[in-house]
C-alpha cells in the first residue's frame, strides 16, 4: 500500500499501458484519475479498479488542449484535495519513412506524444508547487533516445523529446519537491505494438527474434516500474529515463 490516499493522475487510462498502471496505483491505495478522450474506455477502467476494491474517477481530457489540461488538473484538486502523482502516459503511434511522411503525421506524433506531455506537466506542476511536492512519471520509448528503427522517425522523435523534456523539468523542479522521471518501454503487451493486421501470436514469433528477451513486455512490469519510480522506495532518482526494453537497447 505505498500510496494509501495518495491522489494518483493517469492519462491515456482507458486502454492498455494506462489502465494497467492505474490500476497498480489503486490496488496500492491510491484515488485514481483516469483520463483520456474516450469517457466509455475511461468508464471502463473505473469499473475494473472499483471490482476490485479501488477507488477511481473518469475525466475526459484532450493532451492536446491545454484549457482542457487546466480544468483536469483544477477538477482533481477541487475534488480530492491535492494531486500527489501524475502519470503521462497518453501517446499515439504513427509510422513512415521520412521521406514519405505526410506532414500532417509527423505534426500528430509531436503534437500528442510531445506536446501533449509539456501541456500535462505546465499544469500538474503548477498544483505541486503549489503544494510544495509531487511526482511525475512521463511515458516515453525505447524507440526514440535509446534505440531508432527505420520507418518510425516521428515516433522516435517525439520520444526523445519526452526523454529530454524529463530531464530538463527534473532539474528544474526537484528544489521545489517536485520529482520528475520518465520510463522508456519497449513492446509491451498492447494493440499498439501489434503490427498492421498482426495477431498476438504473429507478434510473439517476430519478438522472439528480435529481442533479446525473446518476448514482449508484460503489462505487470510496465505496472511495476511507474510504480516504483513513483514511490518513496525511488526517492533519490531525478531525472531518469529508465529503460525497460528486454534488452533491446543494451
Ligand atoms: N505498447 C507499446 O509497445 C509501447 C512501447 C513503448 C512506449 N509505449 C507508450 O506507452 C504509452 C501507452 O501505450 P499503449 O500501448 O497503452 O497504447 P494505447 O492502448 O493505444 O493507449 C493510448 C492511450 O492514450 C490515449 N490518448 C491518445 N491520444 C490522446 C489525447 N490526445 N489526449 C488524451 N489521451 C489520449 C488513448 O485514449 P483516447 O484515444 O480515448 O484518448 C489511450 O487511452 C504511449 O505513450 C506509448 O507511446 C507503448
Amino acid at each position: 500500500m505505498r500510496f494509501a490516499d495518495k491522489v494518483v493522475l493517469v492519462t491515456g487510462a482507458g486502454s492498455g499501458a494506462g489502465r494497467a498502471v492505474a490500476r497498480g496505483f489503486a490496488r496500492e491505495g491510491a484515488v485514481v484519475v483516469a483520463a483520456s478522450r474516450g469517457r466509455e474506455a475511461l468508464e471502463h477502467t473505473v469499473k475494473l479498479i472499483e471490482a476490485e476494491g479501488g477507488r477511481a474517477a473518469a475525466v475526459t481530457a484532450d493532451v492536446t488542449d491545454s484549457p482542457d489540461l487546466a480544468r483536469l488538473v483544477r477538477e482533481i484538486v477541487t475534488r480530492f484535495g491535492r494531486l500527489d502523482v501524475a502519470v503521462n502516459n497518453a501517446g499515439i503511434f504513427v509510422g513512415g519513412a521520412v521521406a514519405d511522411l505526410p506532414e500532417e503525421d509527423w505534426a500528430r506524433a509531436l503534437h500528442v506524444n510531445t506536446t501533449g506531455v509539456f501541456l500535462a506537466m505546465k499544469h500538474e506542476i503548477a498544483a505541486m508547487r503549489a503544494q510544495g511536492s509531487g511526482v511525475i512519471v512521463n511515458v516515453a520509448s525505447n524507440i526514440g533516445a535509446h534505440v531508432r528503427y527505420p520507418g518510425l522517425g516521428a515516433y522516435a522523435a517525439s520520444k526523445a523529446a519526452v526523454s529530454a523534456l524529463t530531464r530538463t523539468a527534473a532539474l528544474e523542479e526537484i528544489r521545489a519537491g517536485i520529482r520528475i522521471n520518465a520510463v522508456s518501454p519497449g513492446p509491451l503487451d498492447t494493440a499498439m505494438s501489434l503490427r498492421p493486421g498482426e495477431s498476438a501470436a504473429d507478434r510473439a514469433a517476430r519478438l522472439a527474434d528480435a529481442l533479446p528477451i525473446g518476448r514482449v513486455g508484460a503489462l505487470d512490469e510496465i505496472t511495476g516500474t511507474v510504480l516504483w519510480l513513483a514511490s518513496d522506495d525511488a526517492g533519490f532518482a531525478v531525472g531518469l529515463d529508465l529503460v525497460i526494453d528486454g534488452g533491446a537497447s543494451a
